[in-house]
């Protein structure tokens, strides 16, 4: 049998649901390694509030350097209320931040689209959400999130000032704009490019640089223009009129949870942080689901797994050239929906209900 290369995957499990979701992945791995002859090699560290309780610290320097050595890091979720105290930089959110920033991620994929077996799950009506295919692609290393000043400083009368910055260069916005408009040539050909150039002078870069880059290389892609606000409104009103959305890193955290709830759960949403890449071809990227740590069922054995097991498939997909392998993965994601399993967050009657564990297994059955 031909064994390809060795592949390292970096496990960050975290907080919350994280370790239980990331633990089905992990299942997943080493059926593809037993049954596949994958040859991938899992590694598993700490990250987020756990980090900090063991390190005092929530990315220690080996576990990042490790994060900068792997072809793939699959992460769970981080945070949660026991670190919401803590001062700001040895909180949860800081490690995952680091790794965005440091390992320069700086396209966020996150598919939204509604399976046919869970149109009911949404609260939206089956019509409005049956065949939702879309893809926001989110900047992830830039604005809001990291911009300079930031910080809460005194000021006069006794009161604070907290301060941050939005900032975005054509560099920032070319890069990621060029990968929603190479994804919509594969898809239906469509970005809307999503911003407040009403108001921010930052968006209206945004806008006029997508803009140019379009005349320029992509003609071809039909290319709209939003604003954010609208874009949160019409995803609930016609969702179906977008393909490619393509918006910064704040606005595309907000409309990527607003739109997970068009699919029926934001246990579902996978998403893909893309990075550069490299002289060799090679290009670093991490991998998680987007619900977060959901501390008010961690522990319980009810989290979906799913999101997690997509991000997996796009891992597959996007770093590993395992095209066969993503399908046949997301195919038994599908297969496990039409028989009637359900986590609690997408139960609807006369399905059955199933434990993340149990999920995970009925994955792998459909794998064989
Ligand atoms: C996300 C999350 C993160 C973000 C948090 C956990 C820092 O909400 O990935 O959407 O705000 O980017
Ligand atoms: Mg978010």
């Amino acid at each position: 049998m031909i064994k390809v290369k060795k592949r390292k995957i970096l496990l960050l499990p975290g907080d919350g649901i994280g370790p239980e979701v990331i633990a089905e992945v992990k299942k997943i791995i080493n059926w593809f390694n037993d049954k596949k002859s994958l040859d991938f090699e899992i590694d598993q560290e700490l990250v987020g509030g756990c980090s900090y309780d063991k390190h005092g610290t929530p990315i220690t320097d080996e576990v990042f350097y490790k994060a900068l050595e792997s072809e793939v890091i699959m992460l769970g979720a981080v945070g949660g209320p026991t670190w919401d105290n803590l001062e700001f930089s040895k909180k949860p959110e800081r490690a995952l931040l680091k790794l965005r920033k440091e390992l320069k991620l700086f396209a966020n994929l996150r598919p939204a689209i509604c399976f046919k077996q869970l149109v009911d799950a949404s609260t939206l009506k089956p019509e409005v959400v049956s065949g939702l295919d879309i893809m926001i692609v989110r900047e992830l290393t830039g604005g809001i999130y990291f911009g300079e000043p930031r910080g809460i400083k005194p000021i006069e009368n006794g009161e604070r000032k907290g301060i941050n910055t939005h900032t975005y260069t054509t560099s920032e916005i070319t890069r990621v704009a060029r990968i929603a408009f190479d994804l919509a040539r594969k898809r239906s050909n469509k970005v809307t490019s999503c911003e407040k150039s009403n108001v921010m002078e930052a968006g209206q870069l945004w806008k006029e640089e997508v803009q140019e880059l379009h005349e320029k290389e992509y003609k071809d892609v039909e290319l709209s223009h939003m604003l954010a606000d609208n874009c949160a409104m019409q995803l609930l009103r016609n969702p179906k009129q977008f393909d490619v959305i393509v918006t910064d890193n704040l606005f595309g955290d907000m409309l990527s949870d607003q739109a997970s709830m068009l699919t029926g759960s934001l246990g579902l949403l996978p998403s893909a942080s893309l990075g550069a890449k490299n002289k060799d071809g090679e290009m670093r990227a991490m991998y998680e689901p987007i619900h977060g740590s959901a501390p008010d069922i961690a522990g319980k054995g009810i989290a979906n797994p799913i999101a997690c097991i997509l991000s997996f498939a796009m891992a597959l997909r996007y770093s590993l050239d395992l095209d066969k392998e993503a399908d046949i993965l997301e195919k038994a994601v599908q297969d496990v929906l039409n028989d009637g399993l359900r986590t609690k967050d997408i139960m609807s009657e006369g399905m059955k209900e199933t434990s993340t564990s149990a999920m995970g297994d009925a994955i792998i059955s459909k794998l064989q």
